[in-house]
């Protein structure tokens, strides 16, 4: 059976599958991938066999590093990260997510340190179960994933 493509396959490059939908826009943000000028596919609200809909992002001739793989399962836990060589898929990377992240968002509390010093952000990332929580170093403040925002 011939099997359609809805995002054309690459050549070179990593495809990151299965992102939770209304996730994607944030994991490019980021991974800052537009600013780094890479060319870039995105599927939203694809049909999955495993997912009612899911995202795909498809970065060419990139590599994602382990570290960024990691930081992706923040925002989509059941995200899968292909690397692909020729067309061909040649490594799936493993992820965990991070025990913290540094520099990449800013914290929500307006009262934080990190809004008058120049200090980077930093969070401990925790996990409950099925909830994840972001620790703020500074302020000590906890934040759901979808409070905390990227830096510009
Ligand atoms: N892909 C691509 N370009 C290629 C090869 C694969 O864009 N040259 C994409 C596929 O469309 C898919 C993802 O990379 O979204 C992973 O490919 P593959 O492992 O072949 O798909 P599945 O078996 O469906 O993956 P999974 O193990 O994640 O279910
Ligand atoms: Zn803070």
């Amino acid at each position: 059976m011939t099997k359609t493509l809805s995002v054309s396959a690459i050549q070179n490059g990593t495809v990151v599958d299965h992102i939770t939908t209304d996730q994607t826009l944030r994991i490019m943000h980021m991974l800052r991938l537009l600013d780094k000028k890479h060319t870039v596919t995105v599927g939203f609200n694809l049909p999955s066999k495993s997912m009612k809909l899911k995202d795909l992002i498809k970065i060419e001739n990139h590599e994602l590093t382990p570290e960024e793989a990691n930081q992706i399962t923040i925002f989509a836990p059941d995200a899968t990260i292909n690397i692909i060589k020729n067309y061909e898929v040649v490594k799936k990377l493993t992820t965990q997510l991070p025990e913290s992240i540094k520099s990449i968002f800013i914290c929500p509390n307006p009262n934080c340190i990190i809004h008058s010093e120049p200090v980077e952000s930093f969070f401990y990332i925790h996990e409950n179960g099925k909830v994840m929580k972001l620790t703020c170093k500074y302020c000590e403040k906890s934040f759901e994933r979808n409070q905390v925002k990227v830096k510009q």
